[in-house]
């Protein structure tokens, strides 16, 4: 019989085997958290935060996203583990400007910063009107921030949603890579429908520690590429779409704006 997160977001069905083996996965919780994580928790459970970690959403070498409760309500709790896997997943431009505030040498410092970034990030995003969980706190390798989901489950990754309306889709992909370039001035550098979420027809986007400002070298670079791979996968779900023509959405050539 299908679970209420089943019916509420429909999935493949090889998602929600996966969700399945997740929700066996409690054990995992004893081994994920060091003495000093457990602290940062302690530390934000006292500052009303959240009121109890729930169960894991997501779990990986690199840290783990939990379902929390508060009140009547749910968060999200991402806890970035202080480890090597961690740091490898950095890109180096984004370490370049974390230097300048500590020792990016330092996976006791780095991933508190990483972890801070990821969180004034989210509140960037969110002032320039980008579809993006709402930041709530962080203390050291703790982030709080919106459940994306309902009393039923976490929302989908879009790569595992079904998605009735692929040009709606499209539309949406592109306001919202939009706004992060204008008024956010701000490129994500890792959007995927790994790092999209699909709730009610419209994409969230997560996981944006790496985002990186326009005026960034990099930055022309890592929006074709976001938007290549986006345009890579409707094209795979069958809506016809040219990366160049889903660039000039997002960006129109100065060209195009000029008199
Ligand atoms: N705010 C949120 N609400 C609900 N679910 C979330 C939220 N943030 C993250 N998740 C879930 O946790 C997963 C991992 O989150 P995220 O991509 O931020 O971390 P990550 O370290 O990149 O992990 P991964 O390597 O699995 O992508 C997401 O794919 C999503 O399923
Ligand atoms: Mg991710």
């Amino acid at each position: 019989m299908p679970r209420p997160d089943e019916i509420m977001y429909p999935t493949r069905p090889e998602r929600q085997q996966d969700r399945r083996k997740e929700a066996h996965q409690g054990k995992v919780l004893d081994e994920f958290f060091d003495h000093p994580t457990l602290l940062a928790i302690s530390r934000l459970i006292n500052r009303g935060l959240f009121d109890a970690i729930d169960h894991p959403i997501s779990t990986g070498k690199e840290g783990g996203v939990f379902r929390g409760t508060k009140g009547s309500g749910f968060v999200a709790i991402k806890v970035y583990r202080i480890g090597n896997a961690t740091f490898r997943r950095f890109p180096s431009y984004a370490l370049e400007e974390l230097r300048r505030e500590v020792s990016v040498r330092n996976l006791r410092t780095l991933i508190p910063a990483w972890t801070r970034r990821e969180h004034t990030i989210l509140g960037r995003l969110r002032a320039a009107g980008v579809r993006v969980p709402e930041p709530l706190g962080y203390h050291r390798n703790v982030l709080v921030m919106e459940y994306i989901g309902g009393r039923e489950g976490a929302a989908p990754r879009l790569k595992d949603a079904l998605v009735e309306d692929l040009s709606g889709l499209y539309d949406d992909l592109v306001e919202q890579i939009r706004r992060m370039w204008e008024p956010g001035g701000l490129v994500h550098g890792d959007l995927s429908p790994y790092n999209l979420l699909y709730r009610e027809g419209k994409v969230v986007a997560i996981d944006v520690a790496q985002a990186v400002s326009v005026e960034h070298p990099e930055a022309v670079r890592l929006l074709e590429r976001d938007v290549g791979h986006l345009a890579g996968f409707l094209v795979r779900e069958g809506l016809k779409v040219k990366a160049s023509e889903f660039l000039e959405r997002v960006r129109p050539p100065p060209s195009s704006t000029e008199e």
